[in-house]
């Protein structure tokens, strides 16, 4: 009867380990230091219902990169080196006059590139946070990664150097 429960028990362990390795793919969990400092690379406006994204994507975004990430994006890379990390950062556009500034901050999004970390979203780490603050991010491949693929030829990277 001993023998039994062990088995058991050691089926329900087993059981248990192959469940946590389905679980989602890891996310980043903080913003890196100084992005603000990083290379501009390019900037959008979504400002009408015309775009597929304004709902969750309205606003003027601005997008920043680490040195790896800017070297890569300058030679229209199809792979990024590890390391790369990439900054999305939306706020809210603001009519002054005819002119769209940016208002308040309403999302920061993150790409950090670690082929074995994120080997299962597609090498890279996926995290957005809320204006509050509060990370959005639980399952990268439903939230970020699926949408990025549209992009296969570089790297998941959608955006372009403006030079
Ligand atoms: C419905 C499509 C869609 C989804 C979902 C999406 N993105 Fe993007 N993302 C875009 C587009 C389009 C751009 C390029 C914007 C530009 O060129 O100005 C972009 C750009 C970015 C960039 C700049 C690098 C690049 O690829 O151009 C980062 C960082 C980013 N997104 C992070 C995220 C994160 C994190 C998530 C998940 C929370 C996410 N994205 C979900 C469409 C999407």
């Amino acid at each position: 009867m001993r023998t039994f429960g062990i088995v058991v028990g050691l089926l329900g362990l087993l059981l248990f380990v192959a469940i946590a390795q389905q679980a989602k793919a890891p996310v980043p969990t903080r913003l890196p230091d100084g992005w603000r400092n990083w290379t501009h690379i390019t900037t959008g406006v979504i400002y009408s219902e015309k775009h597929p994204l304004f709902g969750a994507f309205g606003g003027v975004h601005h997008i920043y990169a680490n040195a790896p990430a800017t070297k890569a994006y300058r030679e229209n890379a199809k792979k990024y080196p590890d390391g790369s990390q990439i900054v999305f950062v939306l706020y809210e556009a603001k009519d002054e006059n005819g002119m769209y500034v940016a208002g308040k901050r309403k999302v920061t999004a993150l790409m950090v590139k670690d082929s074995k970390r994120y080997a299962r979203s597609g090498g890279w780490g996926w995290q957005a946070w809320d204006a509050s603050g509060k990370p959005i991010v639980t399952d990268p491949v439903q939230q970020c990664q699926g949408c990025h693929a549209g992009s296969p030829n570089r790297d998941l990277v959608i955006s372009k150097w403006n030079p």
